[in-house]
């Protein structure tokens, strides 16, 4: 069994960290073919007339996943988000971000194990914004019962199939008593059918510092949009940075795997960024496949490229942002030298 697998190398360190992963994946012998297609400022490059080309969208429809590099969103004007495009386009609903503390990479905190769950379709993401008149303009939440609803059954769902035992809601449902409002009720209501799974609810803001004091006392963090947008950073900083946090974005039938860090200009064409987040994401995409396509050999291989980056990590071999001195290509060689414990 072949999986096609659609790659998407994005701008910026995209291609670098794309590359160094694509090679691991396949030293590794995980059964995938590649194609590969542009998005962001690569596709306008390439000559598309849109920062999201129809041709990259229907690749990944027509098989239904996705490895994502990093598109770069211009500040304060020019287009919009083709990550928060692609997204809204194929209803990727669910955005499933693990933060794991590693071993042999420093930190201030040992045994972090969180997952963030980010609901990915509206909220202020939803970018419907205007100019009420001159020196005025708003900016408008959305939430829907069904977006709401479906990301709850989702976490808890989630919660169940990873064995974990606990959800928390960060919500603002004090002061945003409609919208945030609608997203915790979402969540206790769907707590009934799911009474084997605790469901706690912190104001965002108090559980900011409560995350930040004990990560140890949290599981899985369920956030509306935006949160779930600065909680993935927060948690990143518990465990060595954006270089080591993966993510999956889920919907009914399609997947995009993408690391949660962006293009990191400040960084890119130096062959210095760190190709694990995205490494650790195309892991992600191999258990998925092995659970959705049955596919045992995805399975062995996920399991093949974690023990190796891990061996890697506790021999010190790591990129500059983890304090070691390799660089993207060095790191990933690094890995495939350790795949299979290094024969
Ligand atoms: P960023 O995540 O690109 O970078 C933040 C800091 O982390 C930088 O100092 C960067 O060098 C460092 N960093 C990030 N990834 C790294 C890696 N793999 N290895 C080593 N260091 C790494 O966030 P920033 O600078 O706020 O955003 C840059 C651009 O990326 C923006 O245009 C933003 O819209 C876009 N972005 C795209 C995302 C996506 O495609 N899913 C996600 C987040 C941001």
């Amino acid at each position: 069994m072949t999986h096609t697998c659609v790659l998407i190398p994005g701008d910026g360190i995209g291609p670098e960290v794309a590359d160094a992963t694509k090679r691991v994946l396949e030293a590794s012998g995980a059964p995938l073919e590649w194609v590969s297609r542009p998005a962001g400022v690569a596709a306008l490059d390439q000559g598309h007339d849109a920062v999201l080309p129809q041709t990259t969208v229907d690749a990944i429809l027509e098989h239904g996943l996705a490895l994502k590099g990093p598109c770069t969103t211009p500040v304060g004007g020019g287009f919009s988000s083709v990550n928060v495009a692609l997204r809204k386009t194929l209803q990727l609903y669910g955005a499933v971000r693990p933060v794991r503390s590693l071993d042999g990479v420093e930190t201030r905190y040992q045994d972090v194990d969180l997952v963030v769950i980010r609901e990915n379709t509206e909220g202020l993401y939803a970018g419907i914004e205007n100019e009420i008149t001159e020196g005025v303009v708003s900016s408008l939440k959305v939430a829907t019962q069904n977006a709401c609803d479906r990301i709850s059954r989702f976490a808890f769902e989630f919660a169940r199939q990873s064995g974990r035992k606990k959800v928390t809601v960060l919500h603002k449902a004090n002061i945003m008593k409609l919208s945030d409002g609608m997203f915790l009720k979402a969540a206790q209501a769907m707590h009934e059918s799911y009474q084997d799974i605790v469901l706690e609810e912190r104001i965002i803001d108090a559980g900011c510092m409560q995350i930040v004091q004990g990560p140890e006392n949290f599981d899985i963090l369920l956030c509306e949009n935006l949160y779930g947008d600065v909680m993935s950073d927060l948690c990143a900083g518990l465990v060595g940075g954006l270089g080591v946090t993966p993510g999956a974005n889920y919907g009914a039938d399609n997947a995009v795997f993408e690391a949660v860090h962006g293009s990191a200009p400040d960084i890119a064409g130096k062959g210095v960024a760190n190709p694990l987040a995205l490494l650790m994401s195309g892991v992600m995409m191999l258990n998925h496949l092995h659970r959705t396509r049955n596919d045992e050999t995805c399975g062995r291989c996920a399991e093949s490229i974690r023990d190796a980056y891990n061996l890697a990590l506790r021999e010190g071999a790591m990129t500059g942002d983890l304090g070691g001195s390799l660089g993207t290509e060095a790191f990933a060689d690094a890995v495939i030298a350790r795949l299979g414990g290094g024969r």
